[in-house]
């Protein structure tokens, strides 16, 4: 093993610990820096990581000629400033999701990021955990037949953001793990839903997706609801499956059950719909943080030289559903038709190919 790769993380607020927690045990990483604008979250962080040099200004990352790699956690709206002058500063760079608050700054960071030849991964965690990568392994194996549709909800009480709705606040979860699964990128978005906490931020949305070959995905996103929920049904013509993550052991189960047509009938009473009605069952899955997977995959993608599973192009084609959601919603939930994107609608399937963890 080489010289370790030296990480500085920007954000400590909620989520930035949780990366740095994972970068700090990772043997190929030296977690060089933490910063964040607080100087009370720095002072906490620094009784946890005493031997991590804390500072309140992101600019003392990227003057540091030892630092490899920044790490932007932060708030929606600062991930392209900062990320832009992390990628300038020749540094890999690795964005929370959402990528950006347009695609527009998103198809400039990947235009520097390429340009530098430098990482750029986003935060897309549930690609790294072990029930999405089971969940694509049976459906790949053609397990389930082929998919029907996909239902999602993740609900809970807050936590409420003051800068983004509830869609882009926890959509991308499942929009990433769908476009995972489906291996295609929508045809078009609708979206609806109510600000009734605070005026203009919709804490309450559902979001439906159209893909080719009459697929479809719904998705239910809430900071307004007594129980947390992380649900997704994926429904086969085979099999269906459901995924539960608030299960600590058994979130994936899989249902053999399905309904057949009878292919020709002769009168009305001849006609009969056959349910079908077998067993059920729990794959064994491993216990792994997705966290330490992912941030593992940030260090090997800028040891190796190569795209990250979730790359720019992933964050990009997220931001644009996003952007759609906000424009659906704006419109009443009036669907909104995607451009093909650049790598065409099998974006996401040719990722897929890509290097996998
Ligand atoms: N992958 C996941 O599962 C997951 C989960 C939660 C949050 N997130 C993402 O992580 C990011 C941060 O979310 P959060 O909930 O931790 O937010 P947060 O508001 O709790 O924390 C953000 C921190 O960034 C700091 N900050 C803001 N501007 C700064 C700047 N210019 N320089 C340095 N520090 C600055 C703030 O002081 C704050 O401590 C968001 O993009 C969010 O979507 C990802």
């Amino acid at each position: 093993m080489g010289e370790p790769i030296s990480v500085g993380v920007v954000g400590c607020g909620y989520w930035g610990p949780n990366l740095i927690r994972n970068f700090k045990l990772l043997r190929k990483c030296r977690l060089k820096t933490m910063c964040d604008a607080s100087e009370e979250r720095l002072r906490h962080l620094r009784t946890l990581y005493p031997d991590v040099e804390g500072v309140t200004d992101y600019c003392n990352l990227l003057q540091d000629q030892t630092l490899d790699a920044i790490v932007v956690a932060t708030p929606v709206k600062y991930h392209y400033p900062i990320a832009k002058a992390s990628l300038l500063s020749g540094k890999h760079t690795f964005i929370e999701k959402p990528m950006a608050s347009t695609s527009a700054e998103c198809e400039e960071l990947i235009e520097i990021a390429e340009r530098n030849g430098l990482v750029l991964m986003i935060g897309h965690t549930f690609l790294y955990s072990s029930p999405v990568r089971k969940i694509v392994e049976i459906v790949q194996n053609g397990d389930i037949g082929e998919i029907r549709y996909i239902n999602s909800r993740r609900l809970n009480l807050g936590l409420f953001q003051k800068d983004i709705n509830v869609a882009w606040d926890l959509a991308p979860h499942d929009i990433s793990i769908i476009l995972h699964v489906l291996g295609d990128s929508p045809l078009s978005v609708n979206c609806q839903g109510n600000a009734n906490v605070t005026n203009g931020i919709e804490d309450v949305t559902n979001m439906s997706m159209t893909f080719r070959n009459k697929r479809f995905a719904t998705i239910q996103s809430s900071w307004l609801e007594p129980r947390k929920i992380r649900e997704m049904t994926i429904v086969g013509t085979r099999r269906m499956i459901l995924y539960d993550d608030v299960q600590t052991l058994e979130k994936i189960r899989i249902y053999d059950v399905r309904v057949d047509r009878p292919p020709h009938y002769d009168t009305f009473a001849d006609f009969h719909y056959s349910y079908h009605y077998g067993d059920s069952y729990i794959p064994k899955l491993a216990q792994e943080e997705p966290l330490k997977t992912e941030c593992q995959h940030f260090l090997d993608s800028i040891e190796a030289k190569t795209q990250p599973l979730t790359g720019g192009r992933a964050g990009l084609e997220m931001v644009r559903i996003l952007e759609a959601s906000s424009q659906s919603l704006r419109q009443n939930g009036a669907p909104v038709f995607l451009a093909p994107t650049q790598e065409g609608q099998n974006g996401v399937a040719a990722k897929q190919n890509a290097e996998c963890v």
